[in-house]
């Protein structure tokens, strides 16, 4: 075993990825996704090392430095990304996590990658990890890897977070390899929420389905304890505020507006092109204010930046049809010449153009049916260090824990999303003022450092044996 690092990072993805084009000319970007921008940051400040997949098939690569992260390449093969990546992690997962807001698809050899590519992971971590190291893996795609892990060393500290929804146990209970999964994540000595009641449902999970006894965050297995916490995920609120002081992307923000007509009221929509994100819904709700004439076409504009994702799962390929064929209805329906309502991208930016945009905009609408976190909601407080802008936000966020003064929307009653974004739109810079000043108080304080800390913190302070109660909670909740 070569060990070398004490602290580590384990994700599906490198927070770059590297694209072959068809004529073998190869390049890298930046991972999409909230995981890459809130470890990013994190991994900056630390020394350690980020093992995770590169984004390409059938390549291996050495280990590599960028941005000031010491990267490790895990390899996957072409079938590999069709049945653990495409298949078992975005295909059954992320709909059964999300509410089954799709049918979660179950098969057995997706299965089968699931765990293969989980125990590569777990080797690799095992390879490069130092005696007594700190390994904190992320994500459902990764959740066999800390039981596989602790049998390799079981000298290490391990930690799990998970970014998107934990469901509750009767979503849960539908899968079929249930106790595999649950058995792979008490492999860790710490599981990590985004909010309180993803760690209820996950403790209740251990109680029916292992008959484990638990006691406020601690889970008793027969030689340890598994801790079980919310800390909810946040963004590197000095960067974003900083960055939009500057000059220059004031000008941007400002050079935005003028780009799309100077209109009255500017909202915008970002997020990666995901059915859990609510995007049709939010365009709906606008092509109906249009429609019943309590919006005019040149008084507001609607930008919908949907970044490519997962294209070839046939869920993601569907929703793209479907949201550019109802951008074109309404588009056709309301725009005048040289004046398109909704301005829609398929395309990834740069932060800073994302910051300028978030600047230049009125209203941020964010209308998840479900999502973990949602730190595009997070980024545009960041953003308003002028108080100005709204944002009307999902109650089916985990952000809208947070985030209280935002216009809060039942994203399944298009009524409600009408309403506030009207009132939105109509809310005086005073009352504006007063949402946006306590919701940056809010994500200043709880940024993503502090998200950090207060993992590695708890992770690093091990529950004591001796804390074992006798009277663990065995209820049938
Ligand atoms: P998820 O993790 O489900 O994608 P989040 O809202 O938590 O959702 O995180 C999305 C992240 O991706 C944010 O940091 C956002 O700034 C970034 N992002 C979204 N769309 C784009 C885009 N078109 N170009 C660049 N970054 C984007
Ligand atoms: O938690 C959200 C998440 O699924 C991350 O795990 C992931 O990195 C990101 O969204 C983007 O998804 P993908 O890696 O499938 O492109």
């Amino acid at each position: 075993m070569s060990g070398r690092n004490s602290f580590m990072i384990v994700a599906n993805r490198l927070p770059v990825d590297r694209t072959v084009e068809p004529d073998g000319t190869a390049s890298w970007r930046r991972s999409p996704g909230g995981l890459v921008t809130a470890i990013a940051p994190v991994m900056q400040r630390r020394h350690g090392a980020w093992l995770g997949w590169h984004g390409a098939a059938d390549e291996r690569l050495e280990p590599f430095d960028q941005d000031g992260m010491s990267l490790v390449p895990v390899p996957l093969s072409a079938r590999e990304v069709e049945l653990y990546y495409e298949g078992f992690s975005n295909a059954t997962l992320w709909p059964l996590y999300h509410d089954v807001v799709a049918t979660p698809v179950f098969e057995r050899d997706m299965w089968d990658a699931y765990t293969t590519v989980n125990q590569r992971f777990a080797e690799a971590a095992a390879e490069v990890a130092e005696e007594g190291a700190v390994v904190w893996v992320q994500d459902y795609q990764l959740q066999l890897v800390p039981a596989m892990l602790r049998k390799l060393r079981p000298d290490l500290r391990i930690g799990f977070f998970l970014h998107i929804p934990f469901p509750p146990v009767e979503l849960f209970w539908r899968l079929p390899w249930r106790k595999e999964l649950v058995e792979g994540l008490l492999g860790a000595d710490l599981v990590g929420f985004q909010l309180p009641g993803g760690a209820a449902n996950f403790r209740r999970l251990c109680r029916r389905l292992l008959g484990l006894p638990y006691k406020g965050n601690e889970i008793f297995l027969d030689d340890r304890i598994v801790t079980t916490q919310a800390f909810p995920i946040s963004v590197d609120f000095g960067e974003l505020d900083t960055m939009v002081r500057q000059e220059h992307i004031m000008t941007r923000a400002k050079e935005i507006r003028a780009e799309l007509g100077d209109p009255e009221h500017v909202l915008l929509g970002v997020d990666r092109l995901d059915y859990t994100k609510g995007i049709g819904l939010r365009l709906e709700a606008f092509g109906e204010l249009l429609k019943e004439g309590r919006l005019q076409p040149n008084e507001a504009v609607f930008v919908q930046i949907a970044t490519p994702s997962r294209e070839r799962v046939d869920e993601y390929r569907r929703l793209r049809d479907d949201i550019e064929l109802q951008v074109g209805r309404i588009n056709g329906e309301h725009a005048m010449l040289g004046l398109q309502p909704i301005q829609y991208f398929h395309q990834s930016y740069g932060r800073e153009e994302l910051a300028a945009l978030y600047l230049a905009s009125d209203v941020m609408v964010v209308t998840p049916l479900r999502d973990g976190m949602n730190l595009v909601a997070k980024e545009y407080v960041a953003c308003h260090h002028d108080l100005r802008g709204a944002l009307v936000l999902s109650e089916f966020a985990g952000a809208a824990d947070e985030l209280r003064q935002s216009y809060l929307v039942n994203p399944y009653d298009v009524e409600d999303v009408k309403r506030q974004m009207m009132t939105a739109m109509r809310a005086t810079p005073h009352e504006l003022a007063r949402r946006m000043r306590t919701m940056r108080r809010r994500v200043a304080t709880y940024d993503v450092d502090r998200w950090a800390g207060e993992f590695l913190n708890a992770l690093e302070t091990p529950a004591l044996p001796s804390s074992t109660p006798h009277n663990a909670s065995w209820r049938s909740d």
